[in-house]
């Protein structure tokens, strides 16, 4: 028995039936988690691991008795995994088999402009181009995703993503778990047709009730009774998780967007917006094998029966464990004093889709400079959502930076470490510092809902 598509539509005229038995989302927990691959250097050299990578069409399995079209990097969905260490330089050859115009961007990477894969420097259908990462800061995961101007939503939606897991020795020196026992989870949603086909259509988070990780229909995950590193990367569009574990003990949370926290903190909810990584760590050493833990979202859009659940975590037998959560994880650099104070609203109008979402007021211009920057001084921006019930979250390219307040408290968190994205609800303000002392050049900055900054909410900063 296939669960219908339109159950509960009984008694509509149900469409002219296709070639194949028409599919849904399968029940939650029917499917084995995956993990992308990991991708093989085609060249090592001293200093340098140059990777070829393949913009194009292919195929995924998402929902049973579907092949699924999607867009990818090397017929992956998601994307390979990039893995790359801290002072080593990474080369990919980026050939886009599309045919329209792609680009590929390094989030969270301090990356030189001609490697930034800019919005408004895409590589033509049928080109190639050469990005370089010189890795000059410490370990972060890093995701990678396209940017193309107006294109990058949809590109994102139908599967360009992948992860670049950045390492260096403060973080290898640390006992947390290692192996196959960190495992990335990239989360998104998706929306299905009945034949099991990706249904686009700008800014409908409504309609996106499929939840995907690591691009598997919520999967369930065969675990080790022991400790397991989770790195968490949001890479849907527009939803947020609000992540919680179905037996309520809370979550050890060990860094966010541009690595590890200076200590772990406990929660028992977690929210990450479009773009956030968080890094857990859960022990289930604690369960007796058998044992079925869930790990819930609590947030819409969407029926809670379909949204409500991520990934099932079944519990085996108990594993060798020497693995440890130190109480000090890493050191922060000092927050610099501020040399210019900046105010960025950001808004959307609330009725209708188009090009309708401004940053301080405008839509994005590719030929304007919004604000100018001086090499090696520290930025403060105040950070607005003046929008009503929309809630938006901003990224800045080339820089990490520090949460100084949230809505005039102090950040707490996985806010107090280094941030490259950050959430406002509607009506919300937030205060960032970052010190602009890596690459000169025009960057931009946006909402990263991708839908909302490719409806305009993005402008562009110059270094220099
Ligand atoms: Cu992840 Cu400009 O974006
Ligand atoms: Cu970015
Ligand atoms: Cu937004």
């Amino acid at each position: 028995h296939t669960q219908n598509a339109s159950a509960g539509e009984v008694g509509k005229p149900k469409p002219t039936p296709a070639t194949s038995k028409p599919v849904s989302t399968p029940a939650a927990f029917t499917v084995p988690l995956s993990v992308p691959p990991t991708l093989r250097p085609s060249r090592v050299t001293r200093d340098t691991d140059y990777y070829d990578v393949t913009i194009g069409k292919s195929y995924a399995n998402i929902v049973p008795g579907a092949r699924t079209e999607v867009l990818t990097y090397n017929g992956s969905f998601p994307g390979p995994t990039i893995r790359a260490r801290s002072g080593r330089k990474v080369v990919v050859r980026q050939k886009n088999h599309l045919n329209e115009p792609a680009t590929v961007h390094l989030h969270g990477g301090a990356t030189e402009q001609a490697s930034d894969g800019s919005a408004m420097d895409p590589i033509k259908a049928g080109e190639s181009k050469i990005f370089t990462y010189h890795n000059l800061q410490p370990h972060a995961n890093l995701w990678m995703h396209d940017h193309t101007h107006h294109l990058e939503s949809e590109h994102l939606f139908r599967g360009l993503a992948n992860l670049y897991l950045l390492t260096d020795k403060i973080e290898e020196s640390l006992p947390l778990p290692k192996g196959k026992y960190d495992v990335p989870l990239m989360l998104s949603d998706t929306r299905l047709d009945d034949k099991g086909q990706l249904v686009y259509t700008m800014d409908d988070a409504f309609q996106r009730t499929t939840l995907l990780v690591n691009g598997r229909p919520r999967p369930y995950f065969k675990v080790d009774a022991r400790k397991y590193r989770f790195r968490l990367v949001n890479t849907s569009n527009l939803r947020m998780f609000w992540l919680s574990l179905s037996d309520g003990t809370p979550l050890t949370v060990i860094g966010a967007d541009g690595g590890l926290l200076p200590a772990p903190y406990e929660t028992e909810r977690l929210l990450i917006s479009p773009g956030e990584r968080a890094d857990l760590i859960i022990d289930f050493s604690k369960y007796p094998p058998g044992t079925q833990l869930i790990l819930k979202n609590d947030l819409p859009p969407g029926d809670p029966e379909l949204i409500g659940q991520v990934i099932r975590f079944d519990v085996g037998r108990p594993a060798p464990d020497k693995s440890s959560i130190p109480a000090t994880l890493r050191s922060l650099p000092a927050i610099g004093e501020a040399d210019t104070t900046r105010q960025m609203v950001m808004y959307m109008d609330e009725v209708g889709a188009g090009t309708n979402a401004f940053l301080n007021g405008k839509a994005f211009d590719p030929d304007r400079i919004d604000i100018d920057i001086k090499h090696g001084t520290t930025e403060e921006w105040i950070l607005t959502n003046t929008s009503q019930t929309i809630p938006h979250n901003f990224h800045t390219h080339l820089v990490q930076f520090r949460v100084t307040g949230r809505n005039g408290g102090p950040a707490t968190g996985f806010e107090t470490g280094l941030k490259d994205t950050v959430l406002l609800w509607p009506g919300e303000f937030v205060t960032l510092r970052a010190t602009f002392d890596t690459y000169k050049g025009v960057f931009p900055y946006h909402c990263h809902m991708v839908d909302h900054s490719a409806m305009g909410m993005m402008a562009q900063l110059r270094v220099s």
